[in-house]
């Protein structure tokens, strides 16, 4: 078996609901960022020094705990390489993926050489402690825990994450909080970390930031764990123009603090009218909903098509029969959207 990561259609107009990404744009200042490029700075390979110290002070972390990679992507491709190096086809090293799950743990480990074990969720989506205890063993090198999660938006208790850190001391246990702005919960800062070095923390500024088109993420860990993955991360795999973009970002909270508000209001609208329509539905700590429909996601998702509104079928993951994940950004893109639901249910039923 085989694992990739699923490319999806990408118009540039109508309503991209599909992809978790931040509507509303990038900070203003962004842009006038990467207007002040100079020539030479787009000839001379990069400075990290500012990037570096502006993304530590807002993950208030120590820089010697803070790679930053090319999107929370390759960071998580260095950790599959870094954790699965000397996997042989006889005996591969394993990783652990719980599933549903985003597509790129599979594929990195995969790819990486190493042999995916995939443990589903609950029925209803609560997290799998007991199943991903009993199939932590020596040849376990990495686990990949995502909280919240994608796509079903559910936390993962902090006590269950610790579990299995204990569980499997040998492996690293990779928590990818890519969506940690909209649940405000965080492992970064936790003292639990101080005797756990082999957790591993993802994040990334492509969606409460804006900048998932100039691919910018971080992995904070301890310093030594940081020092495996830094071997396999490129010099400079940041370019130019994510450098001077990732400070602009931080630097405008009003529009970080405005987007979060809105993707709240969104979310609260989405649930109002999921109950209204008997659409079964996650309360979700992302920025996005996963809704079960009666009527099949496929035929949702391309009657929604239709009306250029853009939203993930997620019927072939693990438990999601019928499963449509929704972006939940901009409330007059929700508001738009909640209207084209109701008119593809209401012309089915
Ligand atoms: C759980 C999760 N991790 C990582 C990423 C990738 O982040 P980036 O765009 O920084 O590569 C995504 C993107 O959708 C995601 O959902």
């Amino acid at each position: 078996m085989t694992y990739h990561y699923e490319k999806v259609l990408t118009p540039s107009a109508g309503l991209r609901l599909h992809l978790n990404e931040n509507t509303s744009g990038c900070a203003p200042g962004v842009i006038a960022a990467l207007r002040g490029i100079t020539c030479h700075q787009a000839a001379f390979y990069p400075d990290y020094s500012d990037v570096i110290a502006a993304a530590a002070r807002y993950l208030r972390v120590d820089e010697r705990q803070l790679a930053l990679t090319n999107g929370l992507d390759e960071g998580i491709l260095a950790a599959s390489v870094a954790a699965l190096r000397g996997s042989a086809e006889d005996a591969p090293f394993e990783a652990i993926v719980i599933v549903p799950a985003f597509d790129m743990y599979a594929a990195c480990a995969d790819a990486a050489g190493g042999r995916v074990i995939e443990i589903p969720l609950a029925g209803d989506f609560s997290f799998p402690l007991q199943q991903v205890l009993d199939h932590v063993n020596r040849r376990t090198r990495i686990v990949f825990i995502t909280n919240p999660n994608n796509p079903t938006g559910r936390s993962v208790p902090r006590e269950a994450i610790l579990a299995i850190a204990d569980a499997a001391p040998h492996a690293t246990i990779f928590v990818d909080e890519a969506y940690a702005d909209f649940s405000g919960t965080t492992l970064i800062g936790d003292a639990v970390l101080e005797t756990r070095p082999h957790v591993l923390i993802g994040r990334t500024f492509a969606k409460a930031h804006g900048l998932a088109g100039l691919r910018v993420g971080a992995l904070v860990g301890a310093a030594e764990t940081l020092a495996r993955v830094r071997r396999v991360v490129p010099p400079y795999s940041l370019n130019i123009a994510a450098t001077v973009a990732l400070p602009a970002a931080l630097a405008d909270t009003r529009h970080h603090e405005d987007y979060l508000r809105q993707v709240a209001e969104s979310k609260r609208l989405l649930y109002s009218a999921f109950d209204r329509l008997s659409v079964e539905y996650w309360p979700s700590e992302a920025n996005f909903v996963l809704a079960r429909f009666a009527e099949g996601a496929t035929r949702v998702v391309a009657e929604l098509q239709k009306r250029c509104v853009y939203v993930r079928d997620r019927s072939r993951d693990a438990g999601c029969a019928g499963c449509v994940r929704i972006t939940a950004g901009i409330i007059e893109h929700t508001r738009r959207c909640i209207d084209a639901i109701a008119e593809v249910l209401c012309g089915a039923r």
